[in-house]
């Protein structure tokens, strides 16, 4: 798996021990498929998640698929069969919870055989956010970092985890400028509301805003809707083309700014443009 994953709006988690959400999640239209094996598994289940997950992968039900494995944390007496299991098996990215410092990332990619494999962290401690732009700083342009912020709630001792308030708020805002000052892409936290398609609207429109690149899900009735939230609309696509046509024009007259419906344009605008249409041109692939 040499190239970061391709679109990454939407990235399911399903958990590794639910054989029939596994046979379910083949065919569902998350961007990618996260098979959790850490939190969402009983640690009774382990073995069975992990054998699960390594039969999925093996049946070729996912080859069209972007998928990541999310092992369990380094801190666990899972964690090295795990991370070794799929490497061995290969065909997935990882995913490595509670990553704290530059040392987690040192180790788990010394699993990794020097083979190139994505690697997702996720930042979700006190320690993490803390150490998020050196974290990030050692992370490469394959990687992607992701905000956990019910463990983040806990490990604050919040009663709550509204992701749009307090430190939680602060926090997710750090992680999205910590990936972007390294060119890692950010990836929001989960919306626990299974059922109310309002709240995983807002909340994925809010992290857009905070320059997220896509969102957790862990709902079938959640992926449409963040698919949509990041998918540049067909509006903004003929407005980034009419503005780049203008521009075109406006540089072989010799100029680098001008007004284009009462707004002026210059470089970062024309960049900007210029990522509605990769985003768009991604999306329909
Ligand atoms: N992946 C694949 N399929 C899923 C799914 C998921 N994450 N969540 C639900 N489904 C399926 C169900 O199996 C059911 O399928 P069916 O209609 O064919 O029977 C359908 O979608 C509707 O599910 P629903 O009954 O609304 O949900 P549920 O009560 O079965 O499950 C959760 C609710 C939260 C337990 C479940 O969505 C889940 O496991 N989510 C992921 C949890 C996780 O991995 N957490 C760790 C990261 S925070
Ligand atoms: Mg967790």
């Amino acid at each position: 798996m040499p190239d970061r994953l391709q679109l990454c709006r939407s990235l399911l988690f399903v958990p590794g021990s639910a054989q029939k959400r596994i046979d379910k999640a083949a065919n569902l239209p998350a961007d990618a498929i996260i098979f959790d094996l850490e939190d969402a598994v009983a640690p009774g289940e382990k073995n069975t998640a992990r054998q699960r997950v390594i039969t999925a992968l093996e049946s070729g039900a996912f080859s069209s698929k972007q998928v990541i494995v999310r092992v369990n944390g380094l801190s666990t007496p899972w964690f090295e069969e795990d991370i070794k299991a799929m490497v061995a098996v290969g065909q997935t990215a990882i995913m490595l919870p509670k990553c704290e410092s530059v040392e987690d990332i040192q180790t788990t990619k010394s699993f990794f055989n020097k083979a190139e494999i994505p690697l997702f962290v996720i930042i979700e401690t006190a320690k993490g956010v803390l150490a998020a732009s050196s974290i990030s700083n050692a992370l490469t342009t394959l990687d992607s970092m992701c905000f956990g912020h019910v463990d983040f709630a806990a490990d604050m001792a919040l009663n709550e985890s509204d992701a749009s308030a307090g430190v939680i708020y602060h926090s997710r805002c750090q992680i999205a400028l910590a990936a972007r000052a390294f060119g890692v892409l950010p990836i929001d936290n989960v919306c626990l509301d299974v059922s109310n398609e309002q709240a995983i609207r807002e909340e994925a429109i809010l992290g857009m805003k905070l320059g997220y690149a896509g969102k957790l899900c862990i709902h079938p009735a959640q992926i449409n809707i963040v698919n949509e939230v990041y998918t540049p609309t067909l509006e903004q696509v003929e407005k980034a083309t009419a503005i780049l046509a203008a521009w075109d024009e406006a540089q072989q007259q010799g100029q680098g700014v001008f007004v284009y419906q009462n707004k002026m344009i210059d470089l970062p605008v024309i960049r900007a443009q210029e990522s509605i249409l990769k985003r768009f041109q991604a999306a329909n692939k």
